[in-house]
């Protein structure tokens, strides 16, 4: 039986942010932000070990007193997302097997939510290429052209915003990813470029990923809707 095995890029500087602490280690609801995201994936019961990637250069984590019988910190963050990313994949490849699904979650996602993963494990454990958390775009979309004038109403048929987790077996992502090189923002893309087609499993905007100093008031009111 293959493993369920999470992997949690948190190497970012947090550029948009614009603190000085990178955003993972912010406070949100009493807790650093990385810690809801860390123990969201470690209380589930069927995710066996949560892999943390931080930054060579990271002096935050330490001080912090994040501790759980799952959890191990790898210190090979890269200069990209992909590259922690395949940095990471390739520090644990010793301890799982090719086969086991690893669930790629960006650190910068704190609220998300047992149902979530549930849905993920139930849709794709039995699937070929693995898929991603994702929701169905809702809004018209306009494309800008320059002066910030509206060029054109792009039709939202059919098109999504990618979240994580994304989940992939461990062999088949850490080949996507070496082929793709640093560029591709998310591990599906990796995959794409392979001639795959991974799915799409439908999530909420509850699982915001925070980005701008306003997020972190947004991810706070959902924390505490859901009373954690
Ligand atoms: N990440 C990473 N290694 C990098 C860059 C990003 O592990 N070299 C991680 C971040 O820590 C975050 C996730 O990838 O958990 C998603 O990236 P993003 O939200 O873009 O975070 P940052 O890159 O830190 O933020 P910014 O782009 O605003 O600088
Ligand atoms: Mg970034």
């Amino acid at each position: 039986m293959s493993r369920f095995i999470a992997l949690v890029p948190a190497a970012g500087s947090g550029s948009r942010m614009g603190s000085e602490l990178p955003k993972q280690y912010l406070p949100l609801s009493g807790r650093p932000l990385i810690e809801h995201t860390l123990r969201a994936l470690a209380a589930h019961p069927r995710i066996d070990r949560v892999f943390v990637v931080l930054s060579p250069e990271d002096g935050w984590w330490e001080g912090q007193g994040i501790r759980h019988e799952k959890l191990a910190v790898l210190r090979c963050g890269g200069a990209v997302r992909a590259d922690s990313v395949k940095n990471g994949l390739k520090a644990i490849a010793s301890e799982i097997a090719t086969d086991d699904w690893v669930l790629v979650h960006d650190a910068a996602r704190p609220c998300l939510r047992p149902e979530h993963v549930d849905r993920m494990l139930a849709e794709l454990a039995d699937d070929e290429v693995g898929g991603i958390l994702a929701v169905p775009v809702a809004d018209t979309l306009k494309r800008a052209e320059a002066g910030q004038r509206i060029a054109e109403t792009v039709p939202r048929e059919g098109l999504w915003q990618a979240q994580t987790p994304q989940m992939f077996r461990h062999g088949l992502l850490l080949k996507a990813l070496g082929a793709a090189g640093s560029m591709v923002t998310d591990e599906a893309s990796a995959i794409e470029l392979m001639g795959l087609k991974p799915r799409l499993v439908e999530g909420d905007a509850r699982n915001l990923k925070v980005t701008y100093p306003r997020d972190l008031e947004l991810a706070a009111l959902i924390l505490e809707h859901w009373g954690t």
